[in-house]
């Protein structure tokens, strides 16, 4: 039987990890999977999560069983940490779910369950793990055009244009900040302007938000999904916890389905079945922690004091780059580099740019010219900036 197996295309951002760990040079820089690094390299156990998880091991009385939906307080603090007070608590279901990508597997679940036709627009480009996903459960996707690739930034009335032919009972799937791959991000009107367009289409918006806390800071950032969580009464969103906690490997997400109050019993049910029917119960490890985190006001003020050195660190990273470059280039071309929010930017280099850049260069970032900036420190910027000059950007 298994040999009747084909081998499985590679996932382009994880291939880049064991290149990356092959290549002997001393002086490589790694650019690719989007993973928070301090400036030694290291991706930290951050403060209020270590502290969190001494206080549960010391207090931990039983490992049975969570619920199949996970602890109702987890998923009350996630819906708190994402919505605010945007939506009433009857129209909320939730189930915690191993990391933002196992939330995105189960909406996409959900929205097969729930109208096999539906189309999932997304953004081009979108990560591209979310095609991967799509199209193994065989669904129907259409691209909405999105980045603009000369200016760098999103090419908004291109986007207004190709949703206004998603249908009734389509999705749209929306990233809630820090864009992945290309680092462009929505204003608030333009979020507003996506919600009148919503209500005009009846489509149904979906909205991954796997970076809160890493663009304009973490109210500011769910700003987006708040608006349109009170415009729509449904909306889907998968929330990751992996970035925002640094918990990567405890794979701790959430996906919040909000409805009308008259279906919320059976949309939660239906996503605690899908649990149920893909891996069980959710892991408890993670999400226990971002509770504790989330509802001890000590834990919580320092977590969000880290997660804002964090993103400071990131936003001055981006403000060196840009300057760096302006400052050899004598051109404010690469000024979007500024502009853009979160971990991510695309630089807009091609193929071969970014395979001179591995080559010659020792500088891993994804094949689309996606940089994490989180791999960088203040000693590899003006590195990275001589070589993306070197390379012809
Ligand atoms: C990324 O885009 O690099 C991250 O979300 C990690 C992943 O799983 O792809």
């Amino acid at each position: 039987m298994l040999g009747t197996l084909k081998p499985q295309p590679a996932d382009k951002i994880l291939q880049l990890i064991g290149q990356f760990k092959a290549d002997p040079r001393t002086d490589k820089i790694d650019l690719g999977v989007g993973v928070y690094k301090d400036a030694t390299g290291l991706t930290p156990v951050m403060r209020a999560v270590k502290a969190a998880e001494k206080q549960l091991w010391e207090t931990e009385k039983t490992k049975t069983y969570t619920g199949l939906a996970g602890e109702p307080e987890y998923n009350a603090a996630m819906a708190k940490l994402v919505l605010g007070d945007a939506a009433a608590a009857d129209r909320i279901s939730s189930v915690a779910t191993p990391g933002g990508t196992g939330a995105c597997r189960q909406a996409f679940e959900l929205i097969r369950m729930a109208n096999p036709e539906a189309s999932v627009w997304v953004s081009d480009p979108t990560w591209p793990n979310h095609l991967s996903i799509l199209k193994y459960l065989g669904m129907n996707v259409e691209p909405y055009r999105y980045f603009d690739s000369d200016t760098r930034a999103v090419d908004f009335e291109a986007m207004l244009a190709d949703l206004a032919a998603a249908k009734p009972g389509d999705v749209v799937l929306l990233h809630g900040c820090c864009h992945n791959p290309t680092g462009a991000n929505l204003t608030l009107p333009q979020w507003q302007a996506v919600a009148e367009l919503l209500e005009k289409t009846g489509a149904v918006p979906m909205i991954d938000i796997a970076y809160q806390g890493f663009g304009d800071g973490l109210e500011e950032d769910a700003a987006g999904v708040r608006l349109i969580a009170s415009r729509r009464p449904e909306v889907l969103i998968a929330a990751s916890c992996s970035k925002n906690f640094g918990i990567y490997r405890e794979r701790t997400g959430a996906l919040i389905a909000l409805s009308e109050p008259a279906n919320r019993e059976v949309t939660q049910g239906t996503l605690a079945f899908l649990n149920r029917q893909n891996y069980s119960f959710p892991p408890d490890h993670g999400a226990r922690l971002v509770t504790m985190i989330l509802t001890d006001p000590t834990l919580r003020a320092d977590w969000q004091a880290e997660l804002e050195e964090v993103r400071r660190g990131m936003l001055g990273l981006r403000e060196q780059l840009a300057k760096e470059l302006q400052r050899l280039s004598g051109s404010d071309r690469f000024g979007f580099i500024a502009e853009h929010r979160g971990m991510f930017s695309r630089l807009g280099a091609s193929p071969e740019q970014v395979e001179r850049l591995k080559t010659e260069h020792g500088i891993y970032m994804v094949g689309d010219s996606r940089l994490n900036i989180a791999g960088l420190n203040t000693t590899t910027v003006p590195i990275l900036a001589r070589a993306i000059l070197d390379v012809g950007i």
